[in-house]
């Protein structure tokens, strides 16, 4: 057993008797890998999202593989993306062989890609854009579609923050060509490790649901069901199948995901409502939660330091030696040495995502934190500004 010594974690599992008892009925049915439960799991997730297809897969770095495979990203191509984001946004593009183009961040208040620096940044190899809604807040995406529209691109959205986020009434995951979500299990709703596509485009789902399995054209499940003997091998597939213990944990993590979403929503405002009166602290979203064009999943709360005499790192050092676990969202992905040393990228290249990198703390949130942790948080914080 990990034994957990944080007074205050960065995030905590919210999973109880009903996860137990569907993972112990799989387990029963002697049918554990990918079958009828991970169907089930699907059509909810379609459902919920408001698209047509959603294909579960083993993680959403797998699944942003087979997104950039399925809309013909390939050798050469440049795909624009944030450096503001978890490395596997980026690595996925180098999966097949492009080249990742970063693209700045809006602004210190919203965190997500700037629709003009990806304007800004496409050339005639340019074949797609990748967005990331950060920390569940969704990106410009009504901007974006409409930049991708005038020149013929390809729309990824990285939802891995953001199941049930919307903009403008619309589901994250819904907007672009193809979305993909994470359960890993700090996220807002996990299957331990798992992942999941969702399109409204047929020939994309077609693409994606051969590459998941090897490019056969018949499943074990479809044999083991009488519906197939032989299959055929049409298409470079790889094995980033779920399975049906994975999933039936998402069924009941999906069906708590409102409740999460909601309860991470009141732990935001009081947070904010707390923080306000400490000089040297901003929170990034504080206005565009209250926008009615966006609703988040508040994946994480970011604040960013703003007083020169306090570096980020001594407070993170402070608030850990009181028992809050604290993480930084994110190290800018530009400046990570493969992409120095393959690319030529460097320092001062994305001014405002570096500031952000350099000032950002990402501080404890989960549904089961009580409201008297955010206090104790709080109230470490103020001590700290305050010496
Ligand atoms: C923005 C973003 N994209 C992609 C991923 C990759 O997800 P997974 O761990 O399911 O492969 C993560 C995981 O943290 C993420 O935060």
């Amino acid at each position: 057993m990990i034994e957990v010594s944080w007074r205050v974690p960065l995030f905590d599992l919210s999973v109880d008797e009903e996860e137990i008892k569907a993972v112990e009925a799989v387990l029963r049915s002697k049918w554990i890998s990918m079958g009828s439960i991970t169907q089930e799991f699907e059509s909810e997730f379609a459902k919920r999202h408001g698209v047509k297809y959603a294909i579960a897969v083993t993680n959403c770095t797998a699944a942003l593989h087979l997104a950039l495979k399925a809309i013909g990203i390939r050798e050469g191509d440049e795909v624009i993306c944030p450096s503001l984001t978890f490395v596997a946004t980026a690595n996925s593009i180098l999966y097949v062989g492009g080249k990742p183009v970063f693209a700045e961040i809006i602004s210190r208040n919203d965190l997500t890609v700037s629709p003009e620096d990806i304007e800004a940044k496409i050339t005639e190899r340019t074949k797609a854009i990748v967005v990331v809604h950060y920390g569940g807040y969704p990106c410009k995406i009504d901007l974006i579609l409409e930049i991708a529209s005038k020149y013929n691109l390809k729309v990824v959205e990285d939802c891995a923050h953001a199941p049930l986020a919307e903009y403008k009434g619309k589901k994250v995951g819904s907007w672009g060509d193809i979305g993909c979500f994470s359960f890993f299990s700090n996220k807002n709703m996990t299957t331990a490790e798992g992942g999941i596509i969702t399109t409204n485009d047929d020939e994309i789902a077609e693409k994606v649901l051969l590459m998941r399995s090897h490019g056969m054209t018949a499943l074990s499940f479809d044999k083991f069901r009488g519906h197939a003997s032989g299959y055929d091998v049409v298409e470079l597939g790889y094995n980033y199948r779920i399975d049906d213990i994975r999933s039936s944990i998402g069924i009941v993590q999906l069906k708590k995901l409102d409740a999460f979403n909601r309860r991470r929503k009141e732990l935001t405002k009081l947070y904010i409502d707390n923080l306000s009166d400490i000089d040297g602290i901003t929170v990034p979203f504080k206005n565009l939660s209250e926008d009615g064009d966006l609703v988040s999943s508040y994946h994480i709360f970011p604040i960013l330091i703003s007083r020169d005499d306090l570096k980020r790192d001594f407070i993170r050092q402070e608030l850990s030696k009181k028992g809050i676990q604290t993480s930084v969202h994110y190290q800018p992905v530009h400046l990570f040495s493969i992409y120095r040393s393959r690319f030529g990228y460097e320092k001062g290249d994305l001014s405002l995502t570096e500031w952000v990198s350099e000032h950002e703390i990402t501080l404890p949130l989960y549904p089961s934190m009580k409201e008297e942790d955010v206090f104790y948080v709080v109230d470490c914080l103020k001590d700290i500004f305050r010496k």
